[in-house]
């Protein structure tokens, strides 16, 4: 199955409506969000999916009960909390936004999953370590790099490659 990934959209509408279109253009069965939507706003435009999205709260999420409040309105869109663990394809996946540097960086070196999946830097980034595939999407706003991205990872063959919108 493919996955998409995305992190960091920051309240920009117009990328993440082309965030949007290149997911479901690219027939993506589940959608992860690593956070920081910011204001509630954008969850509209998120339920455009055609696949289910799971998500967790970022550091610049501030509204919680309302980012909820409007996810609950659409049967596709998931906030699980600071943290989510997710099974997919057959994969373990550990999904956090990252902000707490000592809690990523033991989930880097100790963590048990197959995929880790965290955003907050901004910076696009697939790497491995041992045998589990850290993720970072980017940011889709492009706010800080002028390079929006969203990542797709294909379950079968335990690869991920990113996508610039
Ligand atoms: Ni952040």
């Amino acid at each position: 199955m493919l996955i998409g990934i995305l992190s960091d959209t920051h309240d920009c509408l117009p990328m993440v409506k082309s965030a949007v279109e290149q997911l479901n253009e690219n027939t993506i069965d589940l959608v992860l969000h690593a956070g920081d939507y910011v204001a509630p706003f954008v969850i509209p435009v998120l339920a455009g999916l055609d696949a289910p999205l799971i998500g967790v709260f970022g550091n610049n999420d501030g509204d919680h009960a309302l980012l909820l409040a409007r996810c609950a309105e659409y049967d596709n869109l998931q906030i699980r909390g600071t943290f989510a663990g997710v099974t997919a394809g057959g994969l373990s996946i550990g999904l956090l936004h990252g902000q707490e540097q000592d809690l990523l960086r033991a989930l880097m070196e100790r963590g048990t999953f197959d995929v880790l999946v965290h955003g907050h830097s901004h910076k696009a980034e697939i790497t491995r370590r041992g045998a589990m595939l850290v993720i970072n999407p980017g940011e889709v706003c492009g706010y800080l790099t002028g390079r929006p991205t969203v990542a797709v990872l294909d379950t079968d063959d335990r690869e991920a490659t990113l996508v610039q919108l």
